[in-house]
């Protein structure tokens, strides 16, 4: 029995996977790939590794999450290193903990390599600082789609309490029904928004604006898209960099 890396490809720029998270593509004899991941990752493969697409896009699974653990755990019975690629970090809503179970339930050895998920990457890349001594001391990783929490009203009363910045995963197609949440919990109309599409990307697009006209701002902005709340939001207009980079030096990726 060999061994499965549960590994996070990074938010989408290519040069934002892990050191680790390379060499596990470059030794796998199979890899097992979702669509948020850079493809031109799958280039580090060898030769004659198998690849297989998972899909998981939002509302199309290509493979069901039971047929990915069960295809996991036979090639790494059959004695092969098995790569499992995931967008962002794999135990950032990735399901990499439900993998990692389905391995630990069958004594197959794993290792998780982390991965920069898209709720750090993408506000970075559009300028805005997630914590800043000034404005946030505290951050909120949340889906906008769960088993739990999120149709709760006392779930979000609460968040908006008791978090300073709320960096929202698969929320874009429920946007109004967040804003109109997040004002019923007491949030003020004019707080800061934005939504980052395809963060960290040649295609990022960023819109900003406030609790009361994003909704219309953003009417097209679609998955997969990062919504983040609260006042860090407006440093945007000093700290936008990278939009402003390929704008500058007609590059479409860091010069980095
Ligand atoms: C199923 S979750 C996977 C999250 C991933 N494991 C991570 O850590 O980033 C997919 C959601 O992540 C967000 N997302 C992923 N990549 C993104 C990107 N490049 N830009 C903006 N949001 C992204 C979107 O909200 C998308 O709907």
């Amino acid at each position: 029995m060999k061994k499965v890396y549960l590994v996070g490809a990074g938010p989408g720029d290519l040069d934002l996977i892990t050191v680790k998270g390379l060499k596990a593509i470059q030794q796998a004899d199979v890899i097992l790939y979702d669509r948020l991941i850079n493809q031109e990752l799958l280039n580090e493969a060898k030769d004659h590794a198998e690849l297989i697409y998972c899909g998981k896009s939002p509302d199309r699974h290509s493979l069901k999450q039971e047929d990915i653990n069960d295809l996991l755990c036979k090639f790494a019975l059959q004695g092969k290193v098995v790569t499992r690629l995931k967008g962002g970090d794999p135990f950032v809503f990735g399901r990499g903990g439900e993998e990692a179970e389905a391995l630990a339930n069958q004594q197959i050895p794993f290792e998780i390599v982390p991965g920069i998920s898209a709720g750090i990457a993408a506000p970075a890349y559009a300028g805005i600082p997630v914590t800043h001594r000034d404005y946030s001391s505290s951050v909120a990783f949340i889906s906008g789609v769960s088993k739990v929490g999120v149709d709760q009203e006392e779930y979000w009363g609460h968040v908006v309490k008791s978090m300073d910045t709320l960096c929202i995963y698969m929320g874009v197609s429920k946007l109004p029904e967040i804003c109109e949440r997040l004002l019923r919990h007491g949030l003020l109309a004019g707080t800061p928004i934005a939504l980052i599409e395809w963060g960290t990307t040649e295609r990022q697009r960023t819109i900003t604006g406030t609790l009361e006209d994003i909704v219309q701002k953003a009417h097209d902005m679609k998955n997969p898209s990062m919504i983040v709340v609260g006042e860090v939001v407006r440093l945007r207009k000093k700290l936008q960099w990278y939009e402003q980079l390929r704008v500058d030096e007609g590059q479409l990726v860091s010069s980095i």
